[in-house]
């Protein structure tokens, strides 16, 4: 008689899965099964590249240009010792580095609650005009807008101020992630390297926020970030975004699964691609007769319709070909359809402007996560662009609109 030998690691495999149904309970076995693998794989694929790391780090030491020279505020007043009243102000140095390679080897578990809850809460005090400027800095942070109140107060509280330089480091890809940024004022460069190519991909100008990713997915850094003028940043330490900012990503991800689902944009997505959607999304309600997007703005962001109906406005045009003041109605956008695509697409201003049709909420998706996460949406998006073109034709004669915009677009890094 043949014996069956049942390779090592099956049974906890097996046993791993069925506790996470049993605790999560989702409606869809099989999905939950290629979600709960896919995450295995990665943090697997993630070990080994983080032992591979660490394995290189003890032979060779970081280039010295690659250091992150960050001056916090700290480091300002420790220079001005008579200012004692703002000592309680102080920010604490970044803690770069403090993540090493088997840190970022954890596996990515949002629901760990043991570990996270065990966490002291962290509060750095600020003053009055520190919290008015951090508050204008995270009132459109999309990551924060689906945190209830308490936790976005707590996440208020534990953000420290960065002062910058011009070509300080911020973050440098292959990096262990320390902490997440929101940007208070200054103008950032993206660069990803491609076999060994550094590639500027993108900016932020003077609002929005980097470094979600390695903590979220307990990755090394995916891109290095670089100042070009003098800023200042707010942080949020590696410990408080996950203990607030991942483990609402579970509530976001079982609250928006199903919805996401049935966006047909979207389904020439994979479903890991999909649940990293919904990881960075925000959401934004709007009243009645509110202005999303005003023609001729430029864009950020990318949105679809969760609940209600906006309704697409074009200002009308002379028989000349010139543009007047009155808007013309182009299309309407319900339930799981998209707009604000155009301009993110075509690097020009937005085209039309969009109105919100009774109370309406619309999933927000950054452009920075809209480049890096929609890609393989581009075909369909693009086929929809020359339907709008015809649209254009037969209300207006002509389609100048979306070809003949100034390009607001700046070159993506000097
Ligand atoms: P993280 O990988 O933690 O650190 C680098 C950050 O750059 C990353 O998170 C994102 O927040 C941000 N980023 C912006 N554009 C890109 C991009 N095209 N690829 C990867 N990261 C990007
Ligand atoms: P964007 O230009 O970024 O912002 C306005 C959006 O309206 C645009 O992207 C499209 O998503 C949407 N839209 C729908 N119909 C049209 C149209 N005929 N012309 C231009 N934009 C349109």
């Amino acid at each position: 008689m043949s014996t069956v030998e049942i390779p090592a690691g099956l049974k906890e495999l097996l046993q791993g899965y069925t506790l996470e149904v049993l605790r999560r309970r989702p409606p869809n076995l099989v999905e939950f099964a290629v979600q709960h693998f896919t995450r295995i794989l990665e943090n697997q694929k993630n070990e080994q590249r983080a032992g591979k790391q660490s394995s290189s780090d003890t032979s060779s030491s970081k280039p010295a240009e690659k250091e992150v020279a960050i001056e916090t505020v700290a480091n300002k007043s420790n220079e001005n010792d008579d200012e004692e009243e703002e000592e309680q102000f102080k920010s604490p140095q970044v803690p770069k580095h403090v993540c090493s390679a088997s840190v970022c080897a954890e596996a990515y578990d949002p629901d760990d609650d043991a570990d996270d809850d065990a966490q002291p809460q962290v509060v750095h005090p600020k003053t009055q005009e520190q919290r008015q400027r951090l508050q204008d800095a995270c009132k459109d942070i999309l990551l924060f807008k689906t945190l209830e109140k308490e936790q976005f107060s707590e996440v208020l509280d534990a953000m420290f101020e960065v002062l910058v330089k011009p070509q300080d480091h911020i973050i440098d890809q292959g990096d262990d992630g320390d902490n997440f940024y929101v940007i208070d004022k200054g103008v950032y460069d993206i660069f990803v390297a491609k076999d060994g190519v550094s590639v500027c991909v993108g900016k932020y100008n003077n609002k929005g926020s980097f470094g979600e990713l390695a903590l979220m997915y307990n990755t090394l850094r995916a891109a290095t970030i670089v100042a070009t003028e003098e800023g200042t940043l707010w942080g949020l330490d590696r410990a408080t975004f996950h203990r607030l900012i991942v483990k609402n990503n579970a509530k976001k991800r079982r609250m928006y699964e199903a919805f996401i689902e049935c966006v047909p944009l979207l389904n020439c997505l994979e479903l890991s691609e999909r649940m990293k959607i919904v990881d960075v999304l925000g959401v934004r309600a709007f009243k009645d007769g509110d202005r999303i997007i005003a023609q001729g703005d430029k864009a950020d962001c990318f949105y679809i319709v969760e609940s209600g109906e906006v309704k697409i406005l074009i200002k009308s045009k002379t028989k000349a070909g010139r543009q007047d003041n009155a808007e013309v109605e182009v299309a309407r956008c319900s339930r799981g359809q998209y707009f604000g695509e155009l301009a993110l697409v075509t690097n020009k201003p937005r085209a039309a402007s969009v109105y919100a049709v009774g109370e309406t909420k619309c999933l927000v998706i950054d452009i920075q996560a809209f480049e890096r996460l929609l890609g393989p949406c581009m075909d369909i998006m693009k086929r929809n662009i020359s339907q709008y073109e015809d649209q254009l034709v037969a209300l207006f004669g002509c389609s100048d609109d979306l070809k003949h915009q100034d390009s607001v677009s700046e070159p993506a890094c000097e």
